[in-house]
């Protein structure tokens, strides 16, 4: 682990390789422990990172998921659209638990509020899309990102009675456009219940406070949501999410340099999975795809939806590499594949090709040397081929079943 820690420098950020759902929580947790500052740069409650300790599963959704390592400053940026109710949800989560959070929140007040309205429209522009709907969570990330970059959006450090003015003139409008009632009074009240438990933790600027955190040499751990093939202009649009989701989109979310960023971790499964409507080459519809869902336990963590499952694409591996620079891969649920008797995976020249597979159990496995050969075999090809040293291996979702070499 040192060696690693080293390697990965003072600014790293973990960024999704795929679809989502790779397992970034997980990392980010175990990260989390090394690193001074957790940051969350963009996207909003459509994330749900899960991590399980001691066999206990929590999920987060708005907060970073190291956050459970107490007393670190968390820190909620810029670039995130956030549903108000939910944080609140999270942070009652975690007072139940015991774990202080409040007092170590930093919120940044040009983040902009999700409300219900926002949900509500989300699901009605998915209805209207009929067939060819996005598939999204529906939890009014679309709509609130359009008010956004509409410069119609209401921040969190807008003062009460602006936004009370803006959602009253606003609710005139949705109904006119969608016939959708917006109940201006219900939003008020829980902007003005999430203001009283965390108005006093909104900054002012959170750029500045991360560049405080650097000059006094504090190590900061960037928690990516979502995923590159999902980002707004390098996924497959319009399959899409509405946010940046690459390792420029963290910075920018953060108002961090790019020359801050010392590595970048992607995250990638062993295998692949997608939620929602889009283009997914490698699916794999039959028995074989419902096997990998099965183990892999590939239901949304927040949605419950299945996830859409099949093989590792290295085209898509290496694209999203050269976006967002990857120094280090961390590749996930690699004892999802125990069972299997050869690997589809496609090379980089968009062949497919079979790798042997080793029909053993890698559950729990921590070093490298006892992974069975045809597993190594199968890192050391996707290393190769995708040119970037696989240097964290999970063999299962408890935080001490990862392979650090
Ligand atoms: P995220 O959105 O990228 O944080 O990923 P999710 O939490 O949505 O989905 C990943 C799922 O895989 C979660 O249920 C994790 O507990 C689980 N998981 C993470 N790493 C591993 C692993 O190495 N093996 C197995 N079997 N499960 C894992
Ligand atoms: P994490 O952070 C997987 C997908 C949705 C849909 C598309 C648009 O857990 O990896 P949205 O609600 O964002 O407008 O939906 O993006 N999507 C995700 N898929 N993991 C996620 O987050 C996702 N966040 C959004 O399924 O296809
Ligand atoms: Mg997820």
């Amino acid at each position: 682990m040192q060696k690693l820690l080293s390697d990965l420098g003072t600014v790293t950020a973990i960024i999704g390789a795929q679809w989502g759902d790779e397992g970034k929580g997980k990392v980010t947790d175990i990260l989390g422990e090394h690193f001074d500052v957790l940051a969350r740069a963009c996207g909003g409650a459509n994330a749900g990172h899960t991590i399980v300790i001691a066999g206990k599963k929590h999920v987060f959704r708005l907060l970073p998921s190291g956050c459970l390592h107490p007393g670190k400053p968390v820190v909620l940026g810029t670039g995130m659209v956030i549903h108000l109710p939910t944080l609140l949800e999270e942070i009652e989560m975690l007072e139940k638990a015991n774990i202080e959070i409040v007092h170590r929140l930093h919120i940044s007040a040009a983040a902009h509020i999700v409300f219900d309205y926002h949900k509500e429209l989300d699901a009605w522009q998915e209805e209207q899309k009929g067939k060819d709907s996005i598939g999204t969570t529906k939890r009014g990330i679309g709509p609130a990102y359009m008010d956004k970059i509409g410069r119609t959006g209401i921040r969190i450090g807008t003062p009460e009675s602006e936004i009370k003015s803006a959602l009253t003139t606003r609710a005139v409008s949705l109904k006119k456009e969608t016939g959708l009632t917006m109940n201006v009074d219900h939003e008020m009240a829980e902007v003005a219940r999430a203001l009283k438990k965390v108005g006093s933790r909104i900054h002012a600027s959170v750029p500045t406070l991360l560049h405080d955190f650097l000059s006094r040499k504090k190590s900061i751990v960037i928690e990516g949501a979502q995923a590159t093939l999902l980002d707004i202009d390098h996924g497959t649009y319009p399959y899409v999410t509405s946010s940046s989701t690459t390792a420029a989109g963290a910075l920018q979310g953060l108002g961090l340099a790019p020359r801050a960023l010392s590595s970048c971790i992607g995250v990638v499964k062993a295998y692949c999975t997608r939620v929602g409507s889009g283009h997914f080459e490698a699916e794999e519809k039959g028995e074989r795809g419902d096997r990998l869902r099965e183990r892999g336990g590939e239901y949304g963590s927040i949605t419950g939806r299945p996830r859409r499952c099949g093989w590792l694409s290295i085209t898509d591996l290496k694209f999203s590499s050269m976006i967002n620079g990857f120094t280090l891969l961390n590749l996930t649920k690699l004892d999802v594949l125990d069972e299997e008797e050869e690997i589809p995976v496609q090379d980089e020249h968009g062949t497919w090709q079979s790798l042997p597979g080793w029909k053993t159990s890698t559950v729990g496995i921590t070093a490298w040397d006892k992974l069975p050969s045809a597993a190594r075999t199968y890192i050391d090809w996707i290393e190769k081929a995708a040119g970037v040293p696989v240097r964290m291996i999970g063999t299962g979702p408890g935080r001490e079943q990862m392979i650090v070499r």
